[in-house]
């Protein structure tokens, strides 16, 4: 068999369940490249990641996963087209990440926003850490493990995958061998998801609509949206024309057009809610309806997952292991580059 022309590698951080903002931006997308037959996929559940931050309190790792995974496969994801694993579980993550924080200067990683930007955000954890500062190493090791050509990122991550190119070109250089691919960046072009309160949907802010949220959720949800402050009485007129960029703007008129592809009557929506021909009961009834059965396949392969014992555990374990052979294949490369290769008989 040919090899793929293209290895994808891609994770998150398991933090629970999984929101819209996260199917849009990412795992949709992960879902249409497994089905390229030109691409072989990784997907990893980055768990010395989360640990990185979470590190006082690890006792809800294991339910984060669980759930985190249920939603993967929710969307679509298959162990039989990717390979879905777990990070700490695949060893050769924590010894290159070792060699790899040899050839990283400090300056690389002091200067990187996402990290400068978290340590002002996550004032209340105590995050001057070691590890912390080493994210984006470790991060490198994930991905040139397997050789990736193309991650698929978010553009918060695109600094992360510059460091990741940046290590690569130097350990080909100190060690005069081309060992590593240096990655290219798949950017997920997705309209920014809004959450119920019209901020970007985040865990954090407490607004987010879950692959998991049931009917009844998700009309409570709905019908609590704020929406264009001069549409008082059903058929008041509103503002021209509702901006989704606009943070004042109406989430529900937003979260149409997140969910409307191509957005045929997006423009006909705005008209007719400017003129008052429109009121929002039933704008938001339509996003009911348009959510729902947007959702509705999501939630069924979840509940079936849901009953399916020990599914995610044997998931990855497969994964794992599948993982595990193509990564210790490139550790051992990268030990015999250094020098450091390890001698038949030892474990
Ligand atoms: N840092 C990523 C995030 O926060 C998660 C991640 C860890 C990752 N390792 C990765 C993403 C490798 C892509 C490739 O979302």
């Amino acid at each position: 068999m040919a090899p793929p022309k293209r290895v994808i590698l891609s994770g998150m951080r398991p933090t629970g369940k999984l929101h819209l903002g996260n199917y849009v931006g990412a795992l949709a997308n992960w879902v249409k490249l497994q089905d390229d037959p030109d691409t072989l996929c990784f997907f990893m559940v980055a768990d010395w990641h989360a640990l990185t931050t979470d590190y006082e309190n690890t006792s809800a790792i294991d339910s984060n996963i669980e759930e985190m995974v249920i939603d993967w496969i929710a969307a679509g994801l298959d162990p039989k087209k990717s390979v879905i694993f777990r990070q700490s579980w695949v060893q050769p993550h924590a010894e290159l990440n070792l060699i790899l924080s040899m050839i990283t200067p400090l300056s690389w990683l002091e200067r990187n926003p996402t990290y400068k930007e978290q340590v002002t955000e996550l004032k209340d954890k105590e995050i001057s850490t070691h590890g912390f500062l080493g994210y984006p190493v470790l991060q490198a090791a994930d991905i040139l493990l397997y050789r990736a050509t193309h991650v698929p990122v978010g553009e918060d991550q695109l600094p992360h995958l510059e460091l990741t190119r940046e290590i690569a070109r130097r350990f080909n250089f100190l060690y005069k061998r081309s060992t590593f691919v240096e990655p290219q960046a798949i950017l997920s072009r997705t309209p920014k998801v809004p959450g119920t309160d019209s901020r970007k949907m985040s865990k954090s802010y407490d607004n987010c609509v879950y692959l998991s949220d049931d009917e009844t959720i998700l009309r409570k949800k709905i019908n609590s949206m704020f929406t264009d402050p001069l549409k008082i009485k059903a058929n008041d007129p509103g503002h021209p024309l509702p901006c989704p960029e606009n943070p004042t703007g109406c989430v529900v008129y937003s979260l149409h057009g997140v969910m409307e592809e191509p957005p045929v009557e997006y423009g006909a929506r705005a008209k007719s809610c400017a003129d008052g021909s429109l009121s929002c009961r039933p704008c938001k009834e339509d996003l009911f309806k348009r959510m729902d059965h947007y959702l509705k396949p999501i939630r069924e392969r979840r509940e079936k997952a849901k009953k399916e014992k020990g599914l995610v555990q044997r998931i990855l374990v497969e994964g794992s292991n599948k993982a595990s052979q193509v990564a210790t294949l490139t550790l051992n490369n990268v030990l015999h580059t250094i020098g450091f290769p390890k001698h038949e008989a030892a474990q």
